[in-house]
């Protein structure tokens, strides 16, 4: 029973998304590709995820450049791109033509293999990207977002592997994106899919708890046919197990993946001096092993998003208390597993409920649209009491997500060939899926960022004034934040000198519109103000009726929590 197990190594996008938030150059990635070359690994993994994003937002790269470069120099090796189903490398569902075309275009610039997977495991996110990678004639791996929960069961998963296999795909993936998986969970989860499937089944897994070189070799005591790995100086902590490591400890034995060490050490060699130049980017804590991720469920990668949020708002002394109402929404919610965008959803809303001290008094635009199943069908059912506070007795939808959309190209074309910035189709898809910061960085007026030095990094949030752009559904908001001093001072005002009616801010955010204007009646309940807060909408509601008298804001501030927005008496 000897075979070869074939390694997936992630160097050129998971491993550097993970630990230095999808910063590298393409530049600093070109001078180490004909060594990578001749490895002879199963894929590179190099696009999708955030290396569409960043490069354009903060680099000045143009991702599809990218990926062509990097085919060029890579010719004999297989690319890998991680796709998030229908939602693309974008934050929301896309129409099918977009989706269609994308995929084409990705085949045709140089992605061989495309990894898709839905948040929600919802295959009908997955069967339009599925079908247009086949009819691009390229590997169409589909993966299994990994998690735990009652419903998450072995079966489950295997038979959602016969689907997927069923719909066409070359390859399964068990995405294993919050490094979650137990040695054992691996073994028998692996020897289950080798069982009831016939495509190579590949492991992705992540440091994040510890477990995942462990992970990866009972996968491949059980049969795994691939596993994903990084070179060692991007590895460990939320990244991937170290590839030089793997290979090393599996020679000579019936897994051997027959890599060439020396070879792999001297790639390696590269990245430790690339490293030294992005070391500044490095946090200490993704690099640290974290268990806690296994109790609360909350992954890695949430937890410092979370605290960041907190540290906005003001509200660090309730991270203990939102930690622990995490995996309570995510129950009531029917056990999304935590992926973007499911992971910002309930991490959001956890918030909301404890920094509103009442439970779904507050709810996010994105809270509603999920529990209409406008994401995806939950893997659970919700809670049926919870779904009636969130959406009342209305229906979620039954049909797939991405059938209430229609087709956007032909428009998107129209709208892109006014603002003259199509040179080429890709330029196009660039706009469809980030109208706010594409004609920018079409016109050429985007600027790469600098790197920073290594002591601002680590230092928390800083106290002076700062700005920064937001997108809103494709809407970019200059932002001001005042410092944290002014923040606290302001909430420490007295309520009794708020004139009485006031609707207060209930959280530090954006205004991103008002409902009503001086005049209006409103009824108790009625939606006065939509705010930004933690990359989520909340609509706010007037709590009685009357005729709104006064309004002292304005869209697009920044207001505190305890800020009076309007009156109403
Ligand atoms: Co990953």
């Amino acid at each position: 029973m000897k075979k070869k197990v074939r390694i997936t190594d992630t160097i050129l996008r998971d491993a550097h998304q993970s630990l230095m938030a999808t910063r590298m150059r393409t530049r600093d990635m070109l001078p180490i590709c004909e060594k990578l070359d001749q490895v002879g690994f199963f894929a590179i993994e190099a696009w999708g995820g955030a290396t569409f994003d960043v490069p354009m937002r903060y680099l000045n790269e143009d991702p599809w450049m990218r990926i062509r470069t990097l085919k060029e120099h890579m010719p004999n090796t297989p690319l890998q791109m991680l796709l998030r189903g229908q939602n693309l490398v974008g934050y929301c569902h896309y129409a099918d033509d977009v989706v269609e075309k994308f995929v084409e275009l990705a085949a045709k610039n140089g992605v061989d293999i495309f990894r898709i997977f839905d948040a929600l495991n919802d295959i009908r996110n997955m069967e339009v990207p599925i079908k247009a990678v086949r009819e691009a004639g390229a590997h169409a791996q589909g993966a299994i977002c990994y998690t735990t929960s009652p419903v998450h069961t072995i079966n489950k998963f295997v038979e959602m592997a016969k689907e997927l296999e069923k719909l066409g795909c070359n390859s399964i993936c068990i995405k294993d994106m919050a490094g979650l998986i137990s040695p054992q969970v691996a073994y028998d989860l692996v020897s289950a899919l080798k069982r009831e499937t016939k495509v190579p089944i590949n492991l992705h897994t992540h440091c994040t708890s510890g477990m995942g070189p462990m992970s990866c070799l009972t996968a491949c005591q059980a049969g795994v046919d691939i596993f994903d790995t990084a070179f060692s100086p991007f590895s460990w902590g939320t990244s991937q197990p170290p590839t030089e490591t793997m290979v090393a400890s599996l020679q000579g034995t019936p897994y051997d993946t027959g890599l060439d060490l020396e070879l792999l050490v001297e790639i390696g060699y590269y990245f430790f001096n690339l490293r030294e130049k992005y070391k500044g980017l490095i946090s200490p804590v993704a690099e640290r092993p974290d268990v806690s991720a296994l109790i609360h469920q909350v992954p890695g990668g949430m937890i410092s998003n979370l605290r960041s949020q907190l540290k906005e708002q003001n509200a660090m002394d309730k991270y203990g208390e939102i930690l622990k109402e995490t995996p309570r929404v995510r129950r009531d919610l029917g056990y999304p597993p935590l992926v973007t965008p499911t992971s910002q959803i309930v991490g959001t809303q956890a918030t909301l409920n404890v920094l509103s001290g009442e439970r779904y008094k507050q709810i996010s635009q994105e809270t509603k649209d999920y529990c209409r199943h406008l994401y995806g069908k939950p893997p659970a059912s919700i809670d049926p009491e919870i779904r009636k506070k969130i959406i009342g007795d209305e229906e979620p939808i039954t049909c797939r997500p991405a059938d209430l959309i229609e087709p956007q190209l032909e428009t998107l074309k129209e709208k892109a060939e006014a603002l003259g910035i199509l040179k080429t189709e890709e330029d196009l898809l660039t706009y469809a899926l980030y109208p706010a910061i594409a004609p920018k960085f079409l016109r050429g007026e985007m600027k790469e960022e600098s790197l920073p030095k290594e002591e601002s990094l680590h230092t928390p949030v800083a106290d002076t004034s700062t700005e920064f752009e937001v997108e809103v559904d494709g809407e970019t908001f200059l932002v001001k934040i005042k410092s944290s001093g002014e923040k606290t001072n302001e909430k420490t005002s007295p309520t009794a000198q708020l004139p009485t009616g006031a609707v207060l801010s209930p959280m530090n955010g954006m205004v991103l519109a008002l409902k009503v204007k001086t005049g209006d009646k409103v009824k108790k309940g009625d939606v006065v103000v939509i705010l930004e807060a933690m990359k989520m909408q909340t609509p706010i509601h007037s709590d009685h009726a009357g005729t709104v008298k006064e309004i002292f804001t304005f869209e697009s501030e920044i207001v505190s929590a305890g800020d009076p927005l309007l009156v109403v008496n």
